[in-house]
């Protein structure tokens, strides 16, 4: 099968539909002919609105509103994707955590990162395994968008970096036995990308971004392609694999002008006002 007639007719679902990255691959695995996109975030408004977007291009669209730190909340959304047969998940949530004003990241911020970047994505792929050996032979997938930040250990965003390494860790131990269950695990690692959190993301150089429509684009023919991980641009990562590899005085005053800062999202912020309160 071309990549163009792999999403054709599957059922899919889609957890952080609601953010840049999973908005686009919504419209796309539509425009490529998916049969049915069960559609997972928190913004309610955005995800109805996404759905009827991708029914009008001809795709059933439901919609599974879940916080997935709530594990609760994240099982009965499995389960309800789960019903009538899925063909693959994209696991797109994330959040990259601001900083204090003394330039440290909050242990509860800490917690926030892990609990949506690493256990959310983990447990659900842990919850697809189990209900895809129930369902019996196929031929599935799962994608779990983790970062390239997970690739080096980063000083000015630590908390987000030990995350995204500590989901490829995680998808690495399952992926036997997803295969067993019938499901090919992708790991996409991409570098930066236009999106809510991308430009959160304030550098001086934000080296070879791409727009969200490339990185899913990128993201989906990977996955087709049936790459176990599919990480881009190639540029930024073979600049991280020099950076692992060259000695730390040589490194460190290039990982200067690469340096970002972490603006704080909604809920970074809204902690930081009450902190301020107390
Ligand atoms: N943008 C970049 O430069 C970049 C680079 C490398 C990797 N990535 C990774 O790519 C993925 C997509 O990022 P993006 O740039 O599209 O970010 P984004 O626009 O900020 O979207 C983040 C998504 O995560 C969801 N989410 C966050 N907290 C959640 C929670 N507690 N429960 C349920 N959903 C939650 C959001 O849903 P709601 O808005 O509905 O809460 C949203 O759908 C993330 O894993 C990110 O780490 C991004």
């Amino acid at each position: 099968m071309n990549q163009k007639n792999f999403y054709r007719g599957k059922h899919i679902l889609l957890v952080g539909a609601s953010g840049g990255l999973g908005q686009e691959l919504a419209r796309q695995l539509a425009a490529r002919g998916a049969g049915r996109l069960v559609l997972s975030g928190r913004n309610e408004a955005a995800l109805a609105a996404l759905a009827d977007e991708v029914r009008a291009a001809g795709t059933a669209a439901d919609v599974l509103p879940c916080d997935v730190r709530d594990r609760d909340a994240l099982a009965r959304c499995l389960e309800r994707a789960l019903e009538g047969g899925l063909d693959g998940a994209f696991l797109a949530c994330g959040v990259a955590p601001g900083k204090s004003a003394d330039g440290l990241e909050e242990p509860e911020e800490m917690t926030r990162c892990f609990a949506v970047n690493v256990l959310a994505p983990a447990s659900a792929l842990v919850l697809l395994c189990r209900g895809w050996e129930r369902a019996g032979r196929g031929r599935r997938f799962a994608v779990v968008v983790t970062s390239q930040a997970g690739l080096l250990p980063l000083p000015f965003a630590p908390t987000y970096a030990a995350s995204k390494a500590a989901m490829n860790a995680l998808g690495e131990g399952l992926r036997d036995r997803l295969a067993a269950a019938g499901a090919a695990l992708t790991l996409v690692m991409p570098g930066f990308f236009d999106s809510p959190m991308g430009r959160r993301f304030r550098g001086k150089r934000k080296w070879f971004s791409l727009s969200a429509e490339e990185a899913a684009r990128r993201t989906l023919d990977g996955t087709a392609r049936g790459e176990a991980r599919c990480i881009f641009p190639w540029e930024l990562a073979c600049g991280i694999w020099l950076a692992n590899h060259l000695p730390a005085r040589i490194v460190k005053p290039v990982m200067q002008a690469f340096a970002f800062d972490t603006a704080p999202d909604e809920e970074s912020a809204a902690r930081g006002r009450e902190d301020g309160r107390r």
